[in-house]
């Protein structure tokens, strides 16, 4: 078994700290406004997370193998910019649309979330790839339970996304988390039923996924981190943490300001 499992005081940890990070969208929410730069966020953000959170912005010089340190504490994606987008001085504008992805530290413990949001008015096609991307994601949240397994996601993710034309990104996925930013397994936001690593009570991962108006390809800038559509389309994502309970899932990245879930789900769930 390659991933972790979180015992209950684990998972006390990570329910603090994926709130948190939820509670950072809250914060922003409201400053999501034309003329508002994504720089500002950040450090509207940073400060709400160090000052207040007492918390560490998980991004801020985070270095993969192959990645130049991130220079920021928050990542901003707009329009077609897919993920990893780099708070910039430029004034967001109306109609944009626009990913925060917010990832905090407490105690040790990680929570990871994004949402997207509209700048003033979206046109209708902006507004219907951000909430079929929202219920993508559910549509995958939706399937967690032990015995699951992780194909059984992204089959559900993918199904769903490109029957309504859209496509996935295959290149980035949700990722096991905890103590560790990004831990084992993968979760893949396409695949096969009845595939891969079985799901079992104490796992903790994200489902994240990147949903393209376009072709699914993607190209990477020059500065190392932001991901964009070869098509130019626009992208759209989600991202909850969630963990396998004993007979379904919990969302772990809640708080006062999440929007509720799609009507497909339970409300046993
Ligand atoms: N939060 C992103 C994720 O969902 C990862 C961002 S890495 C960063 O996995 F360095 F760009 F912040
Ligand atoms: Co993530
Ligand atoms: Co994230």
């Amino acid at each position: 078994m390659a991933f972790t499992i979180k015992s209950p005081s684990d998972i006390e940890g990570m329910r603090t700290a994926c709130r948190l990070a939820s509670e950072v969208l809250d914060l922003l929410t409201e400053h999501v406004v034309p003329g508002v730069s994504t720089e500002r966020l950040d450090q509207i953000a940073h400060e709400h997370i160090v000052q207040v959170q007492k918390a560490i912005p998980a991004p801020l010089n985070y270095a993969p193998p192959g990645y130049v340190p991130y220079p920021k504490s928050i990542c901003t994606s707009v329009n077609h910019q897919i993920c990893h987008g780099i708070p910039n001085e430029r004034p967001l504008k109306n109609g944009d649309i626009v990913n925060i992805d917010i990832t905090v530290i407490k105690d040790g413990w990680h929570g990871d979330t994004s949402r997207m949001f509209v700048v003033g008015e979206g046109s209708i096609a902006a507004k219907r790839l951000c909430s079929i991307t929202y219920d993508a994601m559910w549509r995958g949240i939706a399937k967690v339970k032990p015995g699951a397994r992780l194909g059984d996601i992204g089959h559900a993710i993918q199904t769903f996304a490109e029957g309504l034309g859209f496509s996935v990104v295959r290149e980035f996925c949700g990722h096991g988390i905890g103590q560790k930013f990004h831990e084992e397994p993968q979760v893949l936001h396409y695949g096969r039923p009845g595939t891969l690593e079985e799901l079992v009570p104490g796992m903790t991962f994200t489902i994240e996924p990147m949903i393209n108006a376009g072709r699914r390809e993607i190209r990477e800038l020059g500065d190392g981190w932001t991901i964009v559509t070869k098509d130019r389309s626009l992208s759209a994502q989600w991202e909850h943490t969630v963990l396998v309970t004993d007979n379904g899932f919990e969302v772990l990245t809640l708080s006062a300001g999440s929007p509720p879930p799609p009507a497909f789900v339970g409300s046993a769930a």
